[in-house]
């Protein structure tokens, strides 16, 4: 059942668990993580960025969405439907109208000061509708506009979150979510050697919200516990989705799979992306035990 993000998230963080959001683009991979939560019985936040709505149509992906949670997932499975990677108040605004329930204003390619108005201003718009809000801080690099080569870890210090400067980001916004940066990346790309956990604890103890990992699709297990061990509720997972769709594909046309009905080649692709979304929560649901 569609449920409110924020309220699944702080529900795992007062148990000091934590859910992934999944990114989806299309109708195969939304069947294959709805229906891998559904076998789980994970609630979970399903997220669509803003590229997705300008290549898949709008309208279109967001009541795709929004039927197929209410069609597919029992009651008692909570699910979110959240705007990932909103870049500008209009973005913000629209999502809300075609009925997303939780947006991120993302300003971390701004200034400081603008990413504090920015979100601030797309926050106060949305308290108005009921619908929380994610803000992030620190930049979250992304592959292709930031490469690292260097083994060296300085080169993340301008990217890393302030924990002070954090706590009067929060203050001053009221989000209802952080995105943090501590030495992760979108993509498969090189990292920092080690997140930065000591940053990490340090967010944690100056706020008391659900933390967000964004590109968390090369993180290990252990990682992940570690984060979730410091505070973290949730882990953004789109490029090992994408991933999995497009080898699958590949393999299939490799392997001179009868490529004249897509029906039963998005059937395969469908069932791989859903292996992959159960073996992610799996590791989740492991340590929790
Ligand atoms: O974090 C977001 C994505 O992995 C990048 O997504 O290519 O749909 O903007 P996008
Ligand atoms: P990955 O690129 O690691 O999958 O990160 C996805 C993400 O952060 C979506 O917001
Ligand atoms: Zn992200």
């Amino acid at each position: 059942m569609l449920a409110n993000p924020k309220q699944i998230l702080n529900d795992f963080k007062a148990k000091n668990q934590a859910t992934f959001a999944f990114n989806t683009t299309d109708i195969v991979t939304t069947q294959a993580i709805i229906e891998a939560a559904v076998e789980t019985k994970t609630d979970f936040i399903l997220q669509i960025t803003k590229k997705t709505l300008e290549y898949k149509g709008d309208v279109e992906i967001v009541n795709l969405a929004l039927n197929m949670i209410e069609q597919r997932t029992p009651k008692n499975l909570k699910v979110g439907l959240h705007l990932d990677h909103g870049n500008d108040f209009q973005t913000c605004k629209h999502a809300i109208e075609l009925g997303f329930n939780s947006i991120m204003i993302d300003g971390s390619q701004l200034s400081y000061e603008e990413n504090k108005n920015l979100t601030k201003r797309v926050v106060d718009y949305a308290h108005k509708k009921n619908i929380p809000v994610q803000g992030e801080l620190g930049t979250v690099p992304y592959i292709g506009k930031h490469v690292f080569e260097e083994d060296d870890d300085s080169v993340w210090d301008e990217y890393m979150t302030d924990p002070d400067q954090a706590q009067e980001f929060v203050e001053f916004t009221k989000i209802d979510t952080l995105a943090i940066a501590i030495g992760n990346a979108h993509g498969f790309q090189k990292e920092r050697s080690s997140p930065d956990w000591e940053r990490l604890e340090k967010i944690t103890q100056k706020i008391n919200l659900p933390l967000i990992m964004h590109g968390a699709s090369d993180w290990t297990e252990n990682k992940i516990k570690q984060a979730v061990k410091r505070g973290v509720s949730c882990f953004n997972i789109d490029t090992d989705i994408r991933v999995a769709y497009i080898s699958k594909l590949c393999d299939l046309f490799e392997n001179e799979c009868r490529m004249d009905d897509p029906r039963k080649v998005m059937q395969l692709v469908k069932r791989k992306i859903k292996e992959k979304v159960i073996q992610r929560i799996k590791t989740i649901k492991k340590n929790e035990a």
